[in-house]
């Protein structure tokens, strides 16, 4: 139990947990942001299904990190990129928890390659990864938010989403179709009481980033207000936010997360 003082009313509040008898579904969370993300929820207090391509040690050690908060936390193997696995995945976890109050899209990768050199199959394997997931995962959900009247979508954008990047085409397109996805639902669902949100993060320091050279990686540093990669604890902690009540009245927004790096 934690408490802190109101600065304007200098009244403490209490809270149990910011996500107490919510459960969350978040994909791609066997490492990196997913996993911050899956890990913040539990010590939230929400109980939590993650998905992954496969339940590896990897997943089956965020597993366990999960329970040990006394949540309830499964793991689940699924191609977000598929839209038969996406819905049977879903129903599954329905089964499972009951309810869904939380969507992190957060499964993505990326084919990077300038556009002379881009391959046909580069681009649709990161379309198809990192935007149509989100649609088979949106569709898959939306009914049962829609029927509990509550629900929060988070989409996993990025900043290269908003500002373009070359060697990215297909990396930024995605992400920027993530954006109006999520405005797109936020339109749609708000009357049922469906809030959907983006998050785009800069530069965050994960597996993914660590393919890059240090060149690279000193290239974007010197570019960031705040002199440091981020963290995945950063980002889970907008996510924490955005899943919780204290936004209740925020939808349709993209959130950035970079450090400053786009203003
Ligand atoms: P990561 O590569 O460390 O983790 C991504 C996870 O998604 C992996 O566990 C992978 O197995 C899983 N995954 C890949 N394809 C999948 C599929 N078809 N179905 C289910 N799971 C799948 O990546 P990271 O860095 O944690 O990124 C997470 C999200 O954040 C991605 O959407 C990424 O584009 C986005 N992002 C990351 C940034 C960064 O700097 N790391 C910056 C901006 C956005």
């Amino acid at each position: 139990m934690r408490t802190f003082a109101s600065v304007k009313s200098n009244k403490k509040h209490t809270f149990m947990s910011l996500l107490k008898g919510k459960v969350a579904v978040v994909t791609g969370a066997a490492r990196g942001i997913g996993k911050a993300i899956a890990l913040k929820y539990a010590s939230e207090g929400a109980d939590i299904a993650i998905t992954d391509l496969a339940v590896d040690d990897n997943a089956k050690a965020v597993e366990k990190e999960l329970a040990a908060y006394g949540v309830k936390a499964k793991a689940y193997a699924s191609n977000a990129a598929n839209f038969d696995d996406t819905h049977n995945v879903v129903s599954e976890i329905l089964k499972e928890f009951g309810r869904i109050d939380i969507l992190v899209n957060n499964a993505g990768i990326t084919r990077d390659g300038l556009m002379m050199r881009m391959t046909e199959q580069q681009w649709d394997m990161v379309i198809n990864v990192n935007l149509k997931s989100a649609f088979n995962f949106v569709h898959a959900i939306t009914p049962i938010m829609m029927k509990q009247k509550t629900g929060s979508i988070i989409n996993m954008s990025s900043v290269v989403g908003v500002s373009g990047n070359a060697g990215q085409c297909n990396y930024s397109a995605s992400k920027a179709g993530m954006i109006g996805l999520t405005k797109s639902i936020a339109k749609e669902l708000g009357s049922r009481g469906v809030r959907a949100n983006a998050i785009a993060p800069g530069f965050i320091i994960t597996e993914m980033t660590a393919a890059l050279s240090d060149e690279v990686r000193d290239q974007w540093a010197a570019q960031i207000p705040l002199r440091r990669g981020g963290t995945p604890e950063d980002v889970a902690n907008v996510a924490t936010f955005l899943a919780s009540d204290m936004s209740s009245y925020v939808s349709g927004q993209t959130i950035h997360c970079c450090g400053g790096m786009n203003m």
